[in-house]
């Protein structure tokens, strides 16, 4: 059973107009094929009638820094969107960071000051927790299994344990890295449970995939899947394709599936907010 709606209704045939006064954000990404938050932007620009486009650049991770310092000096720029493999170098690249941005070292929404100078912010972890709450998921006294440890799952970690959820095992391929990543959400949420653990999905409520894989073809699954209860919220954070491989044998134990594209449609309103100093919360 797949939580809410299979994905996220999109009305592609509508779009911002485009003329000297668009503000620009670009979202940067290495390789860039699987990108789809500009067409989620796009939409929600369009229909609230904000003057603003989001495109994607494919950018080479050694190219990083040299197409950062060129936007500084894009008027029209109001910020820059990062993903995989980008948010830690990005974060180094910041003039300033706030936030979970500045407790974690990491960004994946930086604003263009006026100035030329850029201020990063994290809202992948909020926009996460709000992506589930959204779809009527309760996070509060759950055991959470979250796998993964790098930039999405360390924002992730901390935005789960801000939620109150009973206890988080996080398990990383790299092991060294989930007991590092424990370690550090102990430092900001002293009250959480968390530790480092294995991989098996038995005994959790809620288990999560924060690795990459699912994104290619022929990906191993990133847990167990038959060790997965009926009933229990299976939550993914890759985007494409939208039913991953995951999903598709979670939902066959009888779990509830919950796509990963919801965590940045939770995010667009705080991007608009952010980076184009507009209201648009409700
Ligand atoms: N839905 C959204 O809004 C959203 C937002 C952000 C990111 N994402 C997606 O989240 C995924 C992770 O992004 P990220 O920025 O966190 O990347 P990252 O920092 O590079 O972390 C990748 C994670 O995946 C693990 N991993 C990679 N290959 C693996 C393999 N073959 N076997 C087991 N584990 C493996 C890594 O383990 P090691 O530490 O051992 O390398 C690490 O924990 C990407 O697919 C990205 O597109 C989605």
């Amino acid at each position: 059973m797949s939580i809410g709606e299979e994905t996220v209704s999109i009305d592609n045939t509508r779009h911002a107009p485009i003329n000297g006064k668009t503000k620009v954000i670009v979202l940067m990404a290495w390789p860039a094929d699987h990108i789809r938050t500009p067409t989620f932007f796009n939409a929600l620009c369009a229909e609230r009638g904000i003057n603003a486009v989001m495109v994607p650049w494919a950018v080479r991770p050694e190219h990083l820094s040299d197409a950062w310092n060129g936007l500084r000096f894009v008027d029209n720029l109001a910020g820059v969107v990062l993903t995989i493999p980008h948010k830690q170098a990005a974060a180094a690249l910041c003039d300033s960071l706030e936030d979970d941005a500045a407790r974690l070292g990491v960004v994946n929404t930086v604003r263009r000051n006026a100035d030329g100078t850029y201020t990063g912010r994290m809202y992948d972890g909020v926009g996460f927790v709000d992506g589930l709450r959204n779809q009527g998921v309760t996070l509060e006294s759950q055991r959470v299994l979250l796998l993964g440890a790098g930039g999405a799952a360390t924002a992730i970690a901390l935005a789960l344990a801000r939620a109150d959820v009973g206890a988080l095992t996080i398990a990383n391929r790299s092991p060294e890295k989930a007991q590092q990543l424990a370690q550090l959400i102990r430092q900001h949420a002293p009250h959480a449970r968390v530790e480092a653990g294995s991989t098996d999905p038995r005994g959790h409520d809620i288990v999560v995939n924060a690795t990459s894989l699912g994104l290619k073809e022929g990906d191993a699954l990133p847990c167990d899947v038959a060790r997965i209860e009926p009933g229990v919220v299976v939550a993914e954070v890759v985007m494409q394709p939208p039913v991953t491989p995951l999903l598709s044998a979670a939902a066959k134990r009888g779990a509830r599936t919950h796509l990963g594209e919801r965590m940045v449609t939770a995010q667009l309103e705080r991007f608009v907010e952010f980076l184009l100093d507009t209201e648009v919360r409700s």
